[in-house]
């Protein structure tokens, strides 16, 4: 059966995860979530005090850097390494959410970041979720979807999966961190996220994760089986 790629993009917090990882193991693809490399890179830039704004000190850092993902048998997923650490259990946390869009919007990390996705999509069958996955990594993608959702519904989700790993918020805090978010990676000079043209907008406000995932589904199988 014909592979493609499935590139899912859109605002944070809208269950693009969860809901390409389900898509992903439903089709028998490789899934690809590219925040934790941003968010690798951040967790390694503060762990080496990297000065963000110094272009030859982060050119320096990039140069030491190698990005993996590896799976972890019990949980399927596939966790992120850096230079052969497991930096999972680190890079969700507010510090770091707090300051991943300073480094997403740093051009030589982008494209750093987005050479290594384009390796890893080489031989289709996968689904990677981004903000510029549509629109950068595979702009020939077979199937783009843009997702978004009502902020506040967005806040609470994002609540209640922090809470499930333990880190301790507000909904007040997760509410502001996002619409700083959205407003940072939407307004940044580099990559912004904005929908393809030939993106499918799903609003996942009222829908179920099952539903997300169902409909994507619907989408993929009408490509694949074409
Ligand atoms: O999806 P996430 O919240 O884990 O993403 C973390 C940050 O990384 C987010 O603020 C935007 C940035 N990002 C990006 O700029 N490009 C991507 N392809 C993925 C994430």
């Amino acid at each position: 059966m014909e592979k493609i790629i499935i590139a899912l993009d859109g605002h944070a917090g809208c269950g693009k995860s969860t809901t390409a990882k389900a898509v992903a193991k439903e089709l028998d693809y490789i899934f690809i979530d590219t925040g934790a490399m941003y968010r690798a890179v951040t967790y390694y830039f503060l762990s080496n005090n990297v000065d963000f704004s110094d272009a030859v000190e982060v050119e320096n850092a990039l140069k030491e850097i190698s990005l993996k993902f590896v799976l972890n048998p019990s949980s399927g997923i596939g966790e992120i390494h850096i230079n052969g650490e497991n930096v999972e259990p680190f890079i969700r946390n507010m510090e770091i959410t707090s300051r991943v869009s300073d480094v997403a919007s740093i051009k030589a990390v982008r494209v750093f970041n987005v050479a290594e996705q384009q390796k890893m999509g080489k031989e289709k069958g996968i689904v990677m979720d981004g903000r510029d996955i549509g629109t950068v990594v595979f702009p020939n993608a077979e199937l783009k979807i843009f997702m978004t959702a009502d902020v506040t519904v967005r806040a609470k989700r994002r609540l209640v999966e922090m809470e499930s790993k333990g880190v301790e918020t507000s909904l007040e805090d997760v509410e502001s961190d996002i619409r700083n978010r959205d407003h940072l990676d939407s307004t940044r000079k580099e990559s912004p996220l904005k929908k393809a043209d030939d993106a499918v907008v799903v609003d996942t406000s009222g829908l179920t994760i099952n539903q997300q995932v169902e409909s994507i589904l619907k989408l993929a199988k009408n490509i694949i089986s074409v």
